[in-house]
């Protein structure tokens, strides 16, 4: 009964950089299409987590249970980890030719039925909400929005079960973090992907995550679902983040169903 197993499985994760421990054994669960949220200050460990999920750090200590077939990493700078020499085209036809050799067994399979790499380019434009006219150009000829969507297409074009977004909004004006949390939204609801979402406002992922973890000083002081979260936090310093709901909580919320 594999499907109904969590992707991944978070035993007691210690994650040392020499003498200093970044993550003091952390506990959790990413289950099957199940977008989970782990929120916190500036070097509280997030991106550390992130990162020795998907074997560029290494555990110190702890388990780390990993069922998914492919696991991609979408990051902060959305415009910075595009190549500036390459249209959206090349960067996804790059990606999309090398994507079936990398893939480790059965893909999640959302570009199935696509024969030729420029169809699978297109349906990648589809799924993110970007126009074909994107296709020829470049990232400094793109909003901060649009290379977002880029980007994430090119994540998706590996058909991953688990997508890992690292910050994916922060460097985006609130308006455009709305849109590009509700399209992580409709990737769960449509292609069934499992999200694990890192955030640093509860705001950013009030709407979209259906548990949320709360980090500080490598542990989480808090863990939930988003409504428990924000209604009974446990920690003084869940309340502390929930006191500085910005703007995009009501972006969201004016937006949801
Ligand atoms: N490569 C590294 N070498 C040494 N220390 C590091 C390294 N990467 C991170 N750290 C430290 O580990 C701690 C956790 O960093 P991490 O990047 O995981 O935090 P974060 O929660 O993602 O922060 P931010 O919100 O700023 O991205 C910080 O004290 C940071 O300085
Ligand atoms: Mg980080």
């Amino acid at each position: 009964m594999k499907e109904q197993l969590p992707v991944f499985e978070v035993t007691d994760l210690h994650v040392r950089y020499g003498a200093m421990e970044a993550v003091k054994g952390v506990s959790f669960t990413l289950a099957r299409g199940e977008t989970l949220g782990i929120v916190g200050e500036s070097g509280s460990g997030k991106s550390t987590i992130a990162k020795t999920l998907i074997g560029l750090e290494k555990a110190s200590a702890g388990t780390i249970i990993n069922r998914a077939n492919s696991v991609q990493m979408v990051f902060q700078d959305a415009v910075g980890s595009l190549n500036p020499r390459m249209t959206v085209r090349q960067t996804l036809e790059e990606v999309l030719s090398h994507a079936a050799a990398r893939r480790r067994g059965s893909s999640a399979g959302y570009l199935q039925g696509l024969g030729t790499i420029p169809e699978k380019a297109a349906k990648l434009l589809e799924i993110v909400g970007l126009s074909a006219a994107v296709l020829e150009q470049y990232p400094r000829e793109m909003s901060g929005g649009q290379c977002q969507r880029v980007s994430i297409a090119r994540a998706l074009a590996c058909e991953p079960e688990v997508l890992i977004a690292d910050e994916p909004v922060s460097a985006l004006d609130v308006s455009v973090q709305a849109r590009i949390l509700n399209l992580l939204r409709d990737l769960r609801r449509n292609l069934g992907l499992s999200i694990l979402l890192i955030a640093h406002d509860l705001a950013v992922v009030k709407n979209v995550c259906d548990r949320v973890c709360v980090m500080q000083r490598g542990l989480f002081v808090d863990v939930g679902t988003s409504a428990d979260v924000f209604e009974h936090p446990q920690s003084d310093y869940t309340r502390h983040l929930l006191a500085a709901v910005p703007d995009v909580a009501r972006a969201l919320a004016a937006r949801s169903p």
